[in-house]
């Protein structure tokens, strides 16, 4: 199974991601905590998704695609993987296909999260008090928002045409979410 989870910051892409590839044993492959790990280990990568990701801005698309490409290659995502956060502009989603292809891949499902913006923002807020990564304050959440809605969300037109877009309602408590998820991917 090859999947995709998407959605605004905040909607539990990850904590979903999570409990999705133990039920289904497949990689997990978060965008954002592979950055993050780049940027802990101070490498070339790391230093340049930093000034973006700082910011709330989206790294280059360029580095992104050379990331996924690298990891979807190996021989253990054969079995299946769920893209966390990836891809989230147009040239990703068409640079995603390619790779894909050529690796004899197909994209079984895009899962969009969706819930209220004040929700979203309460959520990061409480994160950023409690363990908090650099982008959760409020100027850059609110920053991450609006960047979603702009540069992300015409995803949802290009995966739906496609036929493979699954809506997801992000409210609830996390495992009655799961189990919406895992209804439809069943
Ligand atoms: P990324 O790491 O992907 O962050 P994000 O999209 O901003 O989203 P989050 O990880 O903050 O939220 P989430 O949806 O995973 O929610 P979570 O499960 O954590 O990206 C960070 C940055 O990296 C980007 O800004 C960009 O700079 C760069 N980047 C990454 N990918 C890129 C790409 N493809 N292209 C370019 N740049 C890229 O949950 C959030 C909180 O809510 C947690 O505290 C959780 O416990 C809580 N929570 C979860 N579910 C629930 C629930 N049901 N009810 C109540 N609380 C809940
Ligand atoms: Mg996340």
């Amino acid at each position: 199974m090859k999947l995709l989870i998407m959605g605004p910051p905040g909607v539990g892409k990850g904590t979903q991601a999570n409990r999705i590839k133990n039920t289904l044993n497949i990689l997990h492959l978060s965008t954002g905590d592979i950055l993050r790990d780049e940027i802990k280990i101070n490498s070339n990568i790391g230093i340049k998704a930093k000034m973006y990701m700082d910011d709330g801005m989206l790294v280059p698309d360029s580095v992104l695609l050379q990331i996924v490409q690298q990891k979807i290659s190996e021989p253990i995502c054969d079995n299946g993987y769920l893209l966390d956060g990836f891809p989230r502009t147009i040239p990703q989603a068409d640079g995603l296909e390619k790779i894909m292809q050529s690796i004899n891949h197909k994209l079984d499902y895009a899962i969009s999260l969706s819930a209220n913006t004040d929700e979203l923002i309460e959520r990061l807020i409480k994160r950023g008090e409690e363990s908090g990564r650099n982008d959760d304050t409020p100027e850059i959440i609110r920053n991450r928002q609006k960047i979603y809605w702009e540069q992300t969300a015409p995803l949802l037109e290009y995966y739906g045409k496609k036929g493979i877009l699954k809506d997801v309602d992000g409210l609830g408590t996390i495992s009655e979410i799961t189990n919406r998820i895992l209804e439809i991917i069943k």
